[in-house]
């Protein structure tokens, strides 16, 4: 194998502690360097939505989350999974990389990709979608932005880590069938189409081994078969055994543990407990890392802090989502006589991003009320009232009175309502999905004295609208916005900006109603993915349940009139292509966008399968009266599912219908196609059930033929369906021996000639 880089020449160069040491950290978030060789030290930090450097770092090598240089913080990962636009999160991307870069930071700890499992997971804000396609496309986007500045992405919590409660202990009991069609298909996607520069393992344990341990995830699935090239970081204390750690596929350890671990790794090496091959192989993914990534700084003041701003409020405004426009109360227009009463603590102390290792020292924050009183025109009058306080769920008599007060007096009150901080957080979860009570009492009150109504909301994870939005005639998804957001805010209420935001997560009436709502968050040792492949949309559509607004849901100034589907089939099995294709016009009155979303069903299959799943989307700015083709292209592995017993994808022949819409619940056009792929071919034998035999176009006549000659009365369809589930070889016990050994075995010598009986 060629070595372009000489990572052989400094394996033979560097002396066994010295490879210890490189494979942990250099204190909290640095690695190892060794100047006689030419090594040098990289830095890695978060993350997902903005760079957080620590700024008291260099020399003192100490954990800190707190002091971090200024930096964009741009909207979290759940309002940017809302845009659903890869090419604006591409942007994103690039700005990060640029401000990494600049601060000679080599590896960017983001994106998160992990899939919302349940809304309680406290870090939701820090991810994009409950459903895996969307996670992946705007997944990849990002890491594409950051790489193509030069710093390298890490992709993280790989994988199955959907909670914060016990994630250094927990066990996620997941079936291979869930993990490959929900958990593992983002970091797939990813790999496979930007080939991250580096993976971060998680804290915690899948089917009862440590993320970080983990052979299965780290060297069979990513580097076998995805062909990943980088390298494997763990997360910040997540290793429980360096020296497992390093045999599963563990490249680099973090944050350093002061010698400890290398100290171990070179007494494993010695004993022989560790194969120093594999040690070498962790050594080199570092050596390779550090040699393709940046780690000196090229000068913050490069860093065009004003234009990374106003991306970033592009990108909250591309993000938040119209939930429900009543009578069009909005965009409110910014010459009109109107008097508007903004209500809440949010509209002047914005709630922008979440807590934890993803906290941004932002440049710069603008609140709504500001953006808004900037934007009105004359003839428009802007008052405030705080309302509520943040800090706590209790009703403040004085701000709730003078709130009311002012909304009696204007003609249409905005409430800025959302989540208090400690609601939600890295390191543990939430305990219920609503808005604290002094919040909604103030909605009731001031919907009393006042019918005009917008609800603005500030909250990472999802919240609950159906106990008080009957009091809203307009709800304005907001989520944590970013430092720009509340100029973005104004933005879209004054109609400067039309909204595009589409939900990446299904709104439910109730948490009760939630997929994983007997299952999460588990015990201390393990949680079971019990709800399988039902996560999200698959699973409301799976029970037909009622949401209040349901995945891919979002509406616009404008409206949108799809026509012309059409799909082609071309090939068949793993070559086949679908080309989908149709017409979007904009019917409406105002340039706007539309997210496109294609699904795909499989009504009738060998497996349950969910009602429908998205396999592509779009989003297409259209001005008014434009209509635009669009067209869409899918492969075997778009309709295939997973089959745990074979290890593999299989895509069965036969119809698959296809959906095109608004949502997932707002599918305007269908069509069904035919599919032809080859029979499955099993591999028959005893354990074979009786109906998996007359499945199978090889056995099935041979079955019937020689089960019809022992005088049983097989034929008849009835006998075939009771015993459609009885392996093949109990028949001898079921039927006191009529049906013989002998006659199965040469049964199998018949359908598998290489298959010994028994
Ligand atoms: C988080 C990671 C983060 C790391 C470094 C961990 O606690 O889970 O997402 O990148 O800390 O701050």
């Amino acid at each position: 194998m060629p070595d372009p880089t000489g990572t052989a020449d400094l394996l033979a160069a560097l002396s066994l502690e010295e490879k210890a040491a490189l494979v942990s950290g250099r204190g909290a978030w640095d690695t190892a360097a060794y100047e006689r060789l030419g090594i040098a030290s990289i830095t890695l930090t978060d993350g997902p939505h903005g760079l957080r450097l620590a700024a008291d770092e260099e020399g003192t090598g100490e954990f800190s989350l707190s002091n971090a240089v200024p930096a964009t913080c741009f909207p979290t990962a759940s309002a940017l999974g809302s845009s659903w636009d890869p090419d604006l999160i591409a942007r994103v991307g690039e700005a990060l990389g640029a401000e990494a870069r600049a601060s000679g930071v080599g590896v960017l700890l983001g994106p998160g990709v992990n899939i919302k499992r349940s809304p309680l997971c406290g870090r939701n804000f820090e991810y994009f979608s409950e459903d895996p396609v969307l996670t992946g496309r705007l997944g990849a986007a990002l890491v594409g932005g950051v790489q193509s500045k030069g710093v390298g992405a890490c992709v993280k919590h790989f994988a199955a880590n959907n909670q914060e409660t016990e994630r250094l202990r927990v066990s996620a009991q997941v079936d291979e069938r869930t993990l490959r069609e929900i958990y593992l298909p983002a970091f797939e996607h990813i790999v496979t189409t930007e080939q991250p520069a580096a993976i971060m393992a998680a804290y915690n344990r899948v089917n009862g081994v440590y993320a970080t341990q983990n052979r299965m995830l780290l060297t069979e699935v990513l580097r076998e078969e995805w062909g990943f090239q980088g390298a494997v970081v763990s997360d910040w204390g997540a290793v429980a055994d360096p020296i497992a750690a390093i045999s599963a596929g563990l490249n680099l350890e973090m944050p350093g543990t002061h010698g400890v671990s290398a100290r171990r790794i070179v007494e494993a090496v010695k004993s022989g407990a560790l194969d120093e091959a594999a040690l070498d192989r962790a050594v080199a993914g570092v050596l390779r890392l550090v040699q393709s990534v940046p780690h000196t700084r090229d000068g913050a003041d490069k860093v065009d802090f004003a234009r990374h701003h106003a991306l970033a409020r592009q990108a909250a405004a591309e993000s938040a989502v119209l939930l429900k426009n009543e009578n069009s109360i909005l965009p409110f227009d910014p010459e009109a006589q109107l008097s508007i009463a903004v209500i809440g603590d949010f509209a002047h102390e914005p709630r922008y991003q979440g807590a934890g290792s993803s906290l941004v020292n932002a440049t710069r924050v603008e609140n709504a009320l500001d953006a808004m009183t900037g934007i009105a025109g004359r003839s428009v009058t802007v008052t405030y009232a705080r309302g509520f306080t943040q800090a706590q769920d209790e009703r403040e008599p004085e701000l709730h009175a003078a709130a009311v007060a002012t909304a009696a007096a204007a003609d249409v009150a905005v409430l800025f309502l959302g989540l208090p901080a400690g609601d939600e957080s890295e390191g543990y979860d939430r305990t219920h999905i609503d808005l604290p009570q002094d919040q909604i009492r103030l909605l009731e009150d001031v919907a009393a004295v006042n019918p005009r109504v917008v609800v603005v909301l500030a909250n990472g994870g999802v919240v609950r609208t159906s106990t008080w939005e009957q009091h809203a005639s307009a709800i304005l998804e907001g989520w944590l916005a970013g430092q720009a957001g509340g100029a973005a805010i104004a933005d879209l209420l004054f109609g400067k900006a039309n909204p595009s935001g589409r939900l990446a997560e299904t709104v439910p009436l109730r948490l009760e109603d939630t997929p994983a709502y007997l299952n999460f968050p588990g015990t201390t040792d393990s949680v079971l993915y019990g709800e399988r492949i039902y996560v999200g949309y698959r699973h409301y559509d799976a029970k037909t349940l009622p949401v209040s607004y349901p995945f891919g849901h979002g509406l616009s100034y404008t409206t949108f009139a799809y026509s012309d589907l059409r799909a082609s089939v071309e090939g068949e099995g793993d070559d086949v292509r679908i080309r989908v294709s149709l017409t979007l016009a904009n019917s409406g009155t105002r340039a706007g966008k539309e997210v496109v979303q294609l699904y795909v069903g499989d009504p009738i299959a060998g497996v349950d399968r969910p009602a429908r799943e998205l396999k592509a989307f779009a989003k297409v700015e259209l001005a008014p009266g434009e209509s635009r083709d669009l067209e869409f292209e899918l492969g075997a592995r778009d309709l295939s599912y997973f089959d745990a017993s074979e290890h593999r994808w299989i895509l069965e022949a036969g119809e698959f219908e296809l959906s095109v819409g608004a949502s997932s619940r707002d599918l305007r056009l269908c069509e069904t196609v035919t599919v032809d792929a080859p029979p499955r071919a099993r591999r028959l034998s005893l354990d074979s059930t009786v109906g998996e035999w007359l499945a199978d176009p090889v056995g099935a006549p041979v079955l019937i033929s020689t089960l019809s000659g022992t005088g049983s009365s097989f034929q008849n369809p009835e006998i075939q369906r009771m015993v459609a589930q009885v392996p093949l070889g109990r028949l001898v016990t079921l039927t006191g021996g009529r049906i013989d050994a002998a006659k199965l075995d040469r049964l199998i010598a018949i359908t598998s000639p290489d298959t010994p009986s028994r």
